[in-house]
């Protein structure tokens, strides 16, 4: 029988009786919970990959121990792991071996290591000779202590790219660099990271290596860590290395009984406000989702103006269709006509370019002027969900133009939209900022005529001046979209 909890459990209080207090804040050492242990090993998803796990300052082994415990328990079909576990204190090294070769005891392709070395000096010093190992698997509770600005920890720190002023912020940074792509870091840490001006290299850090995919939050500041007497306020993180930030998980409780445990979905923008330059990082209630960024926005209807799904369905008018345009035809708009945010029309491919002109097309027809057209299918490779592109009067041959079913029109009543208004929303919907409130509500590629009535706007008078802003820009790109929201949304 696999009596992990009750061993832990019993360890981990005796340590915490019996070493003392300077012993412990020399090495920023309290042990965690099983049941937050358990809880931490909780959120890697399920794997049939190989395991390389890390421990980094592992105590007696809580965490590793865990995780090894579910992926037994779960019958994972990992073909073979491997362990690292790293601790300096020489008192814990015997009871952190025992335990992880008892956890590792119960798979055929399990291996071990005990590593009694600095891990971040060591750690430094292998990635600076290009033989550091990787992970796929990082777990820790690492050490919290202040480092100098002349420490090893912090010269170890830098080879890293990071410039930090604690420990842990150092562990997680080290752990990053030998985590492989892809792969997965838990960790409980302090809150204290998620602000001030000391923290934002590691903020900064984070965000740039990796995407933030759950955040739990104890909500009361004593209770996680209670036999330690330890009065930061914790939190748990995981973040995956070298993929796109997509919504995050957020969970909060009062303490290791998880009893009043609570789960939702965020939207990054609720994480961190894509305009702060200072990267601070928010975890925020479930009730103020929403409402809190939309608040002061437009919506569509309020600005009147209209958005449909092109009406010409090719497969019903395939009798007159036209690979090349002709005399008495119009204009068929398919996604792939739109590149670089603007028409390019013709073009040779598999889909047509032109239609018949008959009674019937002249209802489907759209009249000279500017609009803007947003694909509905774009691939899970692409960057952005929402890619807009503007069709001015210049790319008109004729009269009329007809767009296929596969594009979102933005109109006034079937007619053009005003010359800045369609420049401005180009420049809105292309922004990042509303890639991220998009992908709050919709968790799926497809784009529909609905989910952009429901996005928010800014209102008309800032539309406008995002739109005349615009014109002055030939070059259209992210960060040109970027910086011109950023510059109306923080002018009132
Ligand atoms: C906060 S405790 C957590 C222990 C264990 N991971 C757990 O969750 O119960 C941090 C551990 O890191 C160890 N430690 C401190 N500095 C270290 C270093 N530079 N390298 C390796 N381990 C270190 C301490 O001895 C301590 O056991």
């Amino acid at each position: 029988m696999f009596a992990l909890a009750e061993t832990l459990e019993e360890e981990r209080l005796t340590h915490a009786v019996n070493t003392a207090i300077e012993h412990k804040a020399r090495l920023g050492q309290y042990f965690t919970p099983y049941p937050i242990a358990r809880f931490m090993a909780s959120l890697f998803p399920v794997t049939d990959q190989k395991i390389r796990l890390l421990d980094p300052g592992a105590g007696i082994g809580a965490l590793s121990c865990t995780f090894l415990e579910r992926i037994r328990q779960e019958n994972w079909k990992a073909p073979d792991i491997s362990v690292s576990a790293y601790d300096i204190d020489e008192l814990v090294l015997q009871t952190l071996e025992k335990n992880v070769a008892y956890a590792c005891a119960y798979f055929d392709k399990a291996n071990y290591e005990i590593i009694s070395e600095n891990f971040l000096t060591k750690t430094a010093f292998e990635y600076t000779w290009n033989i550091n190992k990787t992970y796929t698997h990082v777990i820790m509770n690492p050490p919290y202590k202040k480092i100098a600005t002349h420490s090893t920890e912090r010269h170890a720190t830098r080879i890293f790219g990071l410039e930090t002023v604690n420990l842990y912020t150092a562990f997680i940074g080290a752990a990053i660099t030998i985590t492989e792509n892809l792969g997965y870091i838990v960790a409980i840490i302090p809150r204290s990271f998620c602000n001030g001006v000391y923290y934002k290299p590691f903020r900064e850090f984070i965000l740039k290596h990796c995407a933030i995919k759950h955040i739990h939050l104890f909500k009361s500041r004593s209770k996680a860590f209670k036999d330690e007497a330890v009065l930061q306020e914790n939190i748990i993180i995981m973040l995956q290395k070298n993929v796109q930030q997509e919504k995050v998980s957020v969970s909060y409780c009062t303490d290791e009984s998880f009893a009043d445990f609570k789960v939702f979905d965020a939207d990054f923008s609720q994480i961190l406000n894509p305009f702060d330059k200072e990267k601070y990082l928010h975890i925020p209630e479930e009730k103020k989702i929403h409402t809190e960024t939309f608040s002061s926005y437009s919506t569509l209807k309020d600005l009147h103006i209209n958005v449909s799904t092109g009406p010409v369905v090719d497969f019903r008018k395939r009798d007159i269709l036209l690979q090349d345009y002709q005399d008495g035809a119009y204009p068929l708009i398919y996604p792939l006509h739109l590149r670089h945010f603007r028409l390019e029309w013709p073009k040779q491919s598999k889909k047509p370019n032109a239609i018949l002109y008959s009674e019937d097309v002249a209802k489907l027809l759209f009249p000279k002027g500017f609009y803007v057209a947003v694909k509905r299918f774009s691939t899970k490779e692409e960057p952005k969900r929402i890619i807009a592109s503007l069709i001015t009067p210049q790319d008109f041959i004729t009269d009329g133009i007809a767009f296929e079913n596969h594009l979102n029109i933005f109109h006034i009543n079937k007619a053009s939209l005003p010359e800045d208004i369609s420049y401005g929303l180009i420049c809105w919907l292309n922004s990042t900022y509303i890639d991220r409130n998009f992908r709050l509500f919709s968790g799926h590629t497809q784009v529909n005529a609905t989910d952009l009535r429901n996005i928010p706007y800014p209102n008309l008078q800032k539309l406008k001046e995002l739109g005349k802003r615009l014109q002055q820009s030939n070059q259209w790109n992210q960060p040109l979209f970027d910086s011109r929201v950023e510059s109306i949304a923080l002018c009132n």
